[in-house]
């Protein structure tokens, strides 16, 4: 049976972190929203303009794109065993829609650790974040700075802030996820999968607390 893993939580309170470990040491895929959008971007599809006219602003790209981004993701051979989903399900029309993706592969949302944080700790992590042009590796100028400046430890690409970490589309952002995205901390609660995690952690003992709530 696959096993599929939901991360829930704010922006910036480390979610794509966490996922990038879990989906290395469970052997995992990692599916990233975000990502696959900033992919679109870089590669200017169609759903790459429509997605940076949003993002910019710090709303949600619509649920029927997002949700054939993600079914096609997902059915790729990688997935076969299951994945960790990040920044997916936003919403509950996107909470319903993966239920039903998942059940074609005889598979449910397992687990969802919902990670925490209050929004001065979001703000701080946002605001110092830096990414790796090439790959989307993540560094933080103080938590976790590249060994040298303005280039990533893994590749050598350039690292660069995202557009839409401005202090006014943060802001937003957060009121989106309040609005939008919160209510799905009930629908999972609701199911019996939800996991609370500490997020204001440092990022190892994030890992240690998510590793022992998947076990249980
Ligand atoms: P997305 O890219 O998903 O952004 P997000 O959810 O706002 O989350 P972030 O990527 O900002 O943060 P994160 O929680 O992954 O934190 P990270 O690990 O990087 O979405 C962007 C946009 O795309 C949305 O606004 C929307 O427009 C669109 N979109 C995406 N999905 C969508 C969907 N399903 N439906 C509709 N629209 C969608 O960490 C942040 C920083 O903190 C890093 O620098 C990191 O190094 C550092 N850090 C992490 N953990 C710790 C720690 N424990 N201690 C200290 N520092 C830490």
């Amino acid at each position: 049976m696959p096993f599929y893993i939901v991360i829930l939580g704010p922006p910036g309170v480390g979610k794509g972190t966490q996922a990038k470990i879990l989906s290395e040491t469970n052997k995992l895929a990692h599916i990233s929203s975000g990502d696959l959008f900033r992919e679109n971007i870089k590669n200017q599809t169609d759903l790459g303009m429509l997605a940076k006219s949003l993002m910019d602003k710090g709303e949600l790209v619509p649920d029927d794109v997002t949700i054939a981004m993600i079914k096609d993701r997902i059915s790729c051979p990688d997935c076969e065993a299951g994945a960790i989903l990040d920044g997916f399900p936003r919403t509950p029309a996107q909470a319903d829609a993966l239920e039903k993706m998942l059940a074609e592969f005889k598979g449910q949302v397992d687990k969802v650790p919902y990670i925490t944080a209050v929004e001065s700790v979001l703000i701080e992590r946002i605001s110092g974040r830096w990414t790796c042009r090439a790959n989307g590796h993540v560094y933080h100028e103080k938590f976790s700075p590249p060994k040298e400046a303005g280039k990533c430890d893994i590749d050598g690409s350039e690292i660069y802030q995202r557009d839409d970490d401005k202090i006014e589309t943060v802001t937003r952002r957060i009121k989106v996820y309040l609005e939008q995205t919160a209510p799905l901390v009930d629908y999972y609660r609701r199911r019996g999968k939800l996991v609370e995690i500490d997020g204001t952690q440092p990022v190892e003992k994030v890992t240690e607390l998510l590793l022992s709530a998947l076990k249980k």
